[in-house]
Parts: C-alpha cells; structure tokens; sequence
C-alpha cells in the first residue's frame, strides 16, 4: 500500500489539544494518531451504515430478582444464537448481573438485537461495541 503525505490546516489551539490527547493516549508520533482516529471513523461508519460483516459485543447490567426477565433474555437470546458466539455472565453482586455477549454478523441485526436487549425493562445498562477487521479500510 503506497504511502502518501498530505499537508493539514488546522487551529493552533487544536492542534495543541490534539497533541495533548496523544500524549494522554500514548502515540510517539502524529501520523500514527491521526491514521487510528480515521480508521475509527470509518469503522464506525461501516457497522452503523448497514448490512456489512461486524463481530463485537453486547453487554447488559440487569437485577437477577426481576420477575420474568431472566427467562426473557434467555429467550431472546436463543432466538439470535446464530449470531452470538459466545455469552459470559457474572454475578456482580447479591442482586445484578453483568452479561456479555460476544456476536457476529451483519451490523444493523446487531444493533437492532443490541437494542432489544438493552431496551428490556428491568435492564439498567447496556453497550454495544462492534467493529470489524477493518480489511476494507487498510
Ligand atoms: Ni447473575
């Protein structure tokens, strides 16, 4: 892959705020920084467009003691299976729950299965993280 230069405009006072972010973030340089927040960007922009290929995962923080939620969830997750690879559940105290659910599969069933889930009522918190390989970015 060629490797091109290109020339940026940008504020002074943005720039420094920039630089700082960096530094807080580790990179050495900011061509690096620079090239991973674009690829974030688009990476973003690929699972949040459409039907494409995305893995990731979904996690939900829930109290166990809700009357039917447990079996609710559990139901609704049978239904996806095809899309979630694996589930991790941690008991994070006498009554809440944290589960996680690693998926795969097109971006806009996820988000909408994501969605679902976190939406549930009784379910207090919830996140969906997908991203890709980024093969398609380079
Ligand atoms: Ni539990």
């Amino acid at each position: 892959m060629p490797i091109v230069r290109f020339g940026v405009s940008i504020a002074s006072s943005l720039l420094r705020s920039f630089d700082q972010f960096m530094e807080g973030k580790g990179y050495s340089n900011r061509s690096e920084a620079l090239r991973d927040l674009i690829r974030e960007k688009l990476v973003k922009e690929e699972w949040q467009g459409g039907s494409k290929e995305v893995c990731g995962t979904i996690s939900i923080v829930y109290d166990h003691h809700g009357r039917e939620l447990p079996s609710l969830l559990t139901e609704m997750q049978h239904r996806q299976r095809k899309s979630i690879i694996s589930t991790t559940h941690i008991h994070l105290d006498d009554h809440n729950c944290l589960e996680v659910l690693i998926v795969r599969g097109k971006s806009n069933e996820l988000k909408r299965m994501g969605d679902r889930l976190i939406g549930t009522k009784g379910v207090k918190h919830g996140t969906i993280s997908l991203t890709t390989t980024g093969k398609d970015l380079s």
